[in-house]
């Protein structure tokens, strides 16, 4: 079985996908992580992620794996564990610049379709519905109002003693929108067959309790 978990940034993709996930006994995949590795690439190789004839040659050199060691997963960017390092606001900036241009698409396609092949996966990201796993059987578009998403996001960065203003965050949040929503080439977008799933009012245990009635309608 595959689910599909897209939306917007700040809507609690992966926390929900990794906790339906564990309750089914399924693979989580963050496909996120991989642009990350793309754009931790782009900025060691002192390129630009933004542009297409800087970063299409380094596909070349690239070998993007993603490994699950004690069910995290982990990302290897030539052998190497970058897990770590793909956390950034830089490079959260350059995944979001890579992740705009075709041939970077392309390059990650494949692996994704591959780990859903092989395993129940629920898989997060922007195009997992409307690309990557057409065939999905449940595909959610997980999302909250901007000011809800920033609030969220603030409280996380509070948590780990970094000091930012709301209305930074909030804009921040308003621009990442603009750019997975408006980009040319597979933006992000509510699949014809996927189920908006609004979580501004409800809290994430409730989200994932709805889903995984969901999933197990479409199980049985
Ligand atoms: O989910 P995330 O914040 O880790 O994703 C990092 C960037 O990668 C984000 O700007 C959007 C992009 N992305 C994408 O375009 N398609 C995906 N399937 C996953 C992420």
């Amino acid at each position: 079985m595959k689910i599909a978990i897209d939306g917007p940034a700040g809507a609690g993709k992966s926390d929900t996908a990794k906790a339906l996930a564990k309750k089914l006994g399924f693979i989580y995949v963050d496909t996120g992580a991989l642009y990350r590795g793309i754009g931790l690439y782009a900025i060691r190789k002192g390129k630009n992620p933004a542009s297409i004839e800087e970063v299409v040659p380094l596909l070349a050199e690239i070998k993007i794996e993603m490994r699950h060691i004690e069910s995290e997963q982990h990302i290897f960017l030539n052998g190497e564990d970058v897990s770590a390092f793909i956390r950034t606001e830089s490079v959260s900036a350059a995944a979001s610049a890579v992740s705009a241009i075709p041939a970077v698409r392309d390059f990650l396609f494949d692996m994704q379709r591959e780990i859903a092949e092989k395993n129940d996966v629920v898989m997060d990201g922007r195009d997992i519905g409307t690309v990557v796993l057409l065939d999905a059987e449940l595909k959610i578009f997980l999302t909250a109002k901007p000011e809800v998403r920033a609030g969220r996001r603030l409280r996380q960065l509070e948590a780990k003693g970094i000091e930012a203003k709301f209305d930074d965050v909030l804009a921040d949040v308003i621009q990442r929108d603009y750019n997975d929503t408006n980009r040319d080439f597979r933006p992000l977008k509510l699949a014809e067959d996927g189920i908006l799933f609004d979580n501004s009012e409800i809290g994430f245990e409730e989200t994932v309790e709805q889903i995984i009635s969901m999933a197990k309608e479409r199980m049985a």
